[in-house]
């Protein structure tokens, strides 16, 4: 992840962000008719529209952001295929895509997404992507606390994978951050431009996130 096989068809108020951000409780929805909005003090996600097509080809085909990942559409018809296929997902209740915007704007700057690895969603692989001028502004922090409080709260999921390639450097420092856990390597697992590639197999347990949660409120 991002952007299946099946597919292949620096915000300054944000760095002055030193108060930790508080997660609202999402609201109980049937997430498969439609996703809620998650808000945090400067993250937003949202569900995808067409509409964001031309934003997260302008952010998410740069070569920074997709050297260590899927290759993104190509063009902005291809990123409304893509929105489009993650609605049909969503509906069969497989697979679930957030866009990412910040402050008061509705501007998509990145995705969150997961697809289940076992039925019902016990088990999921998650991924994400922003846009490169958002990179180390806590965006991600943000956003990530949204998506882990929505996947294990809302979709009931026990265990939570992620997949970086190992000379992904923020990737895998961005997932250490968030508190997953390196359970080992997979040796050649991703293919890229005819390069076999080794990847680290990132885990967050449902239990580590209830345990993170006590921690945090036991510390403010
Ligand atoms: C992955 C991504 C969403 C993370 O967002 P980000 O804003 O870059 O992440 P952050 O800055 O919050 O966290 C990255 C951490 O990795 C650290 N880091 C950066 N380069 C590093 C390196 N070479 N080695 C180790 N750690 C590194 C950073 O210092 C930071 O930690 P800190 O905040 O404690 O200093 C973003 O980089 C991105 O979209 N990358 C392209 C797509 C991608 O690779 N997706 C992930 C697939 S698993």
């Amino acid at each position: 992840m991002p952007y299946r096989q099946e597919l292949v068809a620096r915000h300054p108020s944000l760095q002055a962000s030193v108060v930790p951000a508080p997660v609202k409780p999402v609201v109980s929805t049937d997430w498969r008719k439609g996703l809620p909005v998650l808000t945090s003090h400067h993250v937003t996600l949202r569900e995808l529209r067409a509409s964001d097509a031309p934003s997260l080809f302008a952010l998410l085909t740069t070569e920074e952001v997709s050297r260590f990942i899927s290759p993104p559409p190509t063009t902005v018809d291809g990123f409304e295929r893509f929105i489009a296929w993650t609605l049909r997902q969503r509906q069969a209740g497989s697979y679930v895509c957030f866009a990412v915007t910040i402050d008061s704007t509705d501007t998509a700057i990145g995705i969150f997404q997961i697809r289940e690895l076992e039925s019902g969603f016990g088990a999921a692989e998650w991924g994400f992507a922003i846009g490169s001028a958002y990179w180390g502004t806590g965006v991600f922090s943000e956003g990530a606390k949204l998506m882990l409080k929505f996947v294990f709260d809302e979709v009931g999921v026990h265990r939570l994978e992620a997949r970086a390639v190992v000379q992904n450097g923020r990737g895998n420092g961005a997932l250490k951050k968030i508190g997953a856990i390196q359970e080992g390597l997979l040796r050649k697992s991703f293919e890229k431009n005819g390069e076999r590639l080794d990847q680290a197999l990132w885990t967050i347990l449902a239990e580590d996130w209830n345990a993170m949660n006590t921690q945090a409120v036991i510390l403010h």
